[in-house]
């Protein structure tokens, strides 16, 4: 109960680094529209942020998957908890993820979105972990890579704590 947060990455960072994926996705998407699919609970200040950076036409989804508990290991096992609403068919998908840590969530949602018959899906994560991918996943927009530390602050937790915190920091226990 007395861990530490060592700052990783400052808030000021974050925000000029969504600023630039906001820009970037509203080029790549010129002309289009986005279905933004928001994983809870870690994803909602980062897909917000986002958001209110992009300029193209953007409706906002969320689905709940399984997590990881109260531990800081995956298990590996995917489930929806909490479906969409509006059907994905003919969309363009763009799945927004805090981290992207053994790859497992996000491959098991690909494959489900496709069976939905999006017309595109696309990747974007705030962290990415890649020394601990187990499965391969194409991510198309990647914040910031991280060493194999476990991180909280800006969505994500530890145990349901820190999800407040404005910067990204490390858990020291
Ligand atoms: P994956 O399926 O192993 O890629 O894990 C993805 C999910 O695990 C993320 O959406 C987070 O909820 C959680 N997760 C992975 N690494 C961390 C971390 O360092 N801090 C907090 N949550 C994490
Ligand atoms: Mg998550």
């Amino acid at each position: 109960m007395s861990e530490t947060i060592r700052e990783m990455i400052p808030e000021t960072d974050l925000v000029a680094r969504i600023q630039e994926l906001g820009e970037q996705i509203s080029r790549d998407y010129d002309g289009e529209s986005i279905y933004l699919v928001c994983i809870l609970r870690g994803a909602a200040p980062f897909a917000c942020e986002l958001a209110k950076r992009i300029t193209v036409p953007v409706t906002m989804e969320f689905m709940t998957t399984s997590s990881y508990g109260s531990g800081t290991v995956s298990s590996g096992e995917v489930k929806i908890k909490n479906d969409v609403e509006i059907p994905m068919e003919g969309r363009n998908v763009l799945i927004v993820e805090d981290i992207i840590d053994s790859g497992n969530t996000l491959h098991y949602l690909l494959e489900v979105f496709k069976n939905r018959n999006a017309k595109s899906v696309k990747l974007c994560t705030l962290l990415d972990k890649p020394e601990r991918r187990e499965v391969d996943v194409d991510v198309d927009y990647v914040g910031f890579t991280i060493p194999d530390e476990f991180v909280v602050g800006y969505g994500l937790d530890y145990d349901q704590k820190y999800r407040n915190l404005p910067y990204i920091g490390v858990v020291e226990l």
